[in-house]
């Protein structure tokens, strides 16, 4: 996708001396106290704000936080936690601005937070006027917000229409690029997981990626449906058998085009969903009514991360077990590692995954790890996020 890179800009010196404005995803998962549980996408907002800085702009800096009412600020919507994150990690106090829509104070070679966008009126219907106020504020747009790219709102769409120049920052550009890389132009084979509870929630997803990838890797609920549709009784497992038809339609699509879809041939099972529920390993054409499928077995999970192995691309999207529970946790472990020591190129989103790839120690082995949620999903559906068609459409005209 061809979009203005702000990391050309500032080698080109064209930031030296202007207003910048960046629109970051500093939507954190914070505590009772308002205090910031998880600060992965405060750190990675960090090196666009440098470059602006160093490229001698005068930097503003807003975000979302949660879902506000607009025009009803309240305290614990304040990106007053972040401010101070933000600043520990600069090494340099940023102050806060509130009602910042008319106008901003911030001279080249300083950096303001500007309070939560989401609590200005018209942010999320992406207000025009709103837009072309925000628009003024700045010389250069710089949307670095991949957590938010799947919303056209007036921070990440409307202004970008209207700025002097609409650019992606380095964090939104680095997505662009990785997911390009591996669903656009895939070295193949190329594998993909997709696992979580419910197939009603990823069905789009499965149904797009049948159209591309080599192996449809399935798990969780999302699996024990396709068991379902491959003739497998599942006993009381996690299942939605009205949509037995669908993925019954994913398996026939990936077949016609000589892929597959690997139905488990062994799985571990328990009476009850619980942390002590003991676990059995049995075969997939074993599995009694009163049985719950938690996880994949060994030997599905010593096939599938063979064929992870030999992958050339790999997408990751989802534990295929409860691996929160240690029994019912060696599927995605297994996983884990293969995709760690795979020589393909990996991209892994979702915060599960996170989870999983945090829990098994392998951020560093992963290709690409994206800060987005439901934003990753919506690519793996297919579909053209609006952050990404703005930029796209500024940088052709
Ligand atoms: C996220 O946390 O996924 C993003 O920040 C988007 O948040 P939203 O779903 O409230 O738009």
């Amino acid at each position: 996708m061809n979009v203005i890179r702000f990391s050309d800009l500032c080698a080109s010196g064209k930031a030296a001396g202007q207003r910048v404005f960046i629109r970051a995803d500093l939507n954190v998962p914070q505590a009772d106290d308002g205090s910031i549980t998880e600060d992965t996408r405060v750190r990675a907002s960090v090196p666009c704000i440098q470059m602006a800085l160093a490229a001698g702009a005068a930097v503003m800096v807003t975000s979302h936080l949660g879902r506000p009412t607009e025009g009803e600020f309240k305290a614990e919507d304040s990106l007053a936690p972040v401010a101070k994150r933000l600043g520990e990690l600069l090494g340099r106090e940023v102050p806060l601005v509130a009602n910042w829509v008319d106008g901003v104070t911030v001279a080249p070679g300083q950096v303001v937070l500007l309070e939560n966008c989401r609590v200005n009126k018209g942010e999320k219907k992406n207000n025009e006027e709103l837009a072309r106020k925000m628009a003024q504020l700045c010389d250069i747009y710089v949307n670095d917000a991949f957590g938010t790219a799947h919303r056209a709102e007036g921070t990440t769409y409307g202004i970008a229409q209207f700025a002097p120049i609409a650019c992606a920052g380095p964090l939104l550009a680095a997505e662009i690029d990785a997911i390009s890389k591996a669903l656009a132009n895939p070295k193949r084979p190329l594998a993909a997981i997709v696992a979580g509870s419910k197939v009603s929630t990823k069905l789009t997803i499965l149904k797009s990626l049948a159209q591309n990838v080599d192996q449809l890797i399935v798990g969780g609920g999302i699996a024990n449906t396709f068991m379902l549709a491959a003739g497998l009784n599942i006993g009381k497992s996690l299942a939605e058998a009205d949509l037995v038809g669908e993925a019954q339609a994913v398996i026939e699509a990936m077949k016609a085009r000589g892929a597959e879809v690997p139905i488990p041939t062994d799985v571990v099972t328990a009476k009850a969903f619980a942390a002590d529920a003991p676990a059995t390993v049995k075969k997939a054409t074993e599995v009694a009514d009163d049985d719950m499928i938690l996880d994949i077995g060994p030997e599905t999970a010593a096939k599938l991360a063979e064929q992870l192995k030999a992958a050339g691309t790999i997408v990751w999207n989802g534990p295929v077990g409860v691996f929160e529970f240690d029994q019912f946790a060696n599927g995605t472990k297994v996983i884990a590692q293969a995709i760690a020591e795979s020589s393909a190129f990996s991209i892994a989103g979702g915060g599960d995954t996170l989870a999983a790839i945090a829990k098994y120690g392998i951020e560093k082995q992963v290709g690409y790890i994206s800060t987005g949620g439901g934003a990753f999903l919506e690519i793996l559906e297919g579909k053209t996020l609006p952050a990404f068609e703005i930029l796209a459409k500024r940088a052709a005209a």
